[in-house]
């Protein structure tokens, strides 16, 4: 059986064509543009499926879709994603299906993540764990014995907006201080780059000085790698900042597996270092045994691989 998983990111459309028993056959990618607007966009993710659909070896059964924003219980509406702007309330699905004649359910990426997670990743032999996503967006996805928690309408774990600092900075919610203020992608290169002005003699200024906008997490982690003491520093801000949001967790739910992915968690250690010290210095002590921050071998494809089998649920 084949499923078409799409990852609708703040930067890109991934999709993939997953077989229910060799996993990724096939994947695609192309940019969101979501400052096109709405219709643009929900055109742009019909001719994705259509162009799945083309190069399936078979007929897929459906279409699963991972979206940020609050996800209604049956799956079908996406309600203020933050960083889609001009999407309110969407029924993604009935639109998909009208333009595809495939049927499609919609999940939270973040939850999507952890369902691959939780199936195929770093996951796979916890009961309980927490995912948290770090792209364009901060998300957050909690399995619980093995399923996932969507709380009492489908909305549960929007952890990139849990408050570290309530005067904090402000990303595309109303919360303040969320960990997606910090680091998610845009917030957390625009914070470099204002590092590396006050260091004009650091190598790294001095390659990006005619064009810091174009400083991406990845530069930082490649510098890190090299050594560079300010890039190092940088990180393992974000990954305090990390840390501080990892303890509410732990305190609100009792879970004590923490499990990272996304593009900014390929810092690895340069993060995950300074989060699991920065949790463990704030955190209860009977919370601390057995508390861990692991990282997601499988990268984004656990997004796909969630949203495939999201795809192949809807026919059983
Ligand atoms: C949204 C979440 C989403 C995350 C990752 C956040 O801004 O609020 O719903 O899961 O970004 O895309």
């Amino acid at each position: 059986m084949i499923g078409i998983g799409i990852d609708l990111g703040g930067t890109s459309i991934k999709s993939a064509l997953v077989d229910s028993k060799k996993g990724i056959l096939k994947q695609f990618s192309v940019p969101t543009e979501a400052n096109k607007g709405k219709d643009f966009l929900l055109n742009r993710l019909i001719e994705v499926v259509e162009h799945a659909k083309k190069e399936a070896p078979e007929a897929p059964v459906g279409v699963g879709i991972g979206a940020p924003g609050i996800i209604s219980l049956d799956r079908k509406t996406v309600s203020n994603p933050p960083n889609l702007l001009g999407w309110d309330v969407v029924p993604l699905a009935d639109v998909i299906e009208k333009g595809t004649r495939l049927p499609c359910r919609v999940e939270n990426d973040a939850n999507l993540a952890a369902l691959g997670s939780a199936r195929f990743g770093a996951g796979k032999d916890y009961e309980h764990f927490v995912m948290v996503t770090l792209g364009t967006g901060v998300g957050g996805g909690i399995i619980f014995n093995k399923n996932l928690f969507r709380g009492a309408t489908g909305g549960a774990g929007e952890l990139g907006h849990v408050m570290i600092d309530y005067n904090g900075p402000q990303s595309n919610s109303p919360t303040q201080g969320g960990i997606e203020a910090y680091i998610g992608q845009r917030f957390l290169s625009r914070y470099a780059a204002d590092r590396l002005r006050q260091n004009t003699s650091n190598e790294l200024f001095l390659r990006f000085k005619d064009h810091l906008e174009d400083l991406e997490p990845v530069d930082l982690f490649n510098a890190a790698k090299e050594g560079n003491a300010v890039a190092k520093d940088i990180l393992r801000w974000a990954g305090e900042k990390l840390g501080f949001a990892i303890v509410n967790y732990v305190h609100t739910l009792d879970i004590r597996t923490i499990v990272v992915s996304g593009g900014v968690s390929r810092a690895g250690d340069f993060i995950l270092a300074p989060a699991r010290e920065a949790a463990l210095s704030r955190m209860m002590d009977p919370f601390k045994k057995g508390f861990d921050i692991l990282f997601e071998t499988l990268g984004n494809d656990i997004a796909l691989l969630g949203a495939g089998s999201l795809a192949m649920e809807i026919s059983k």
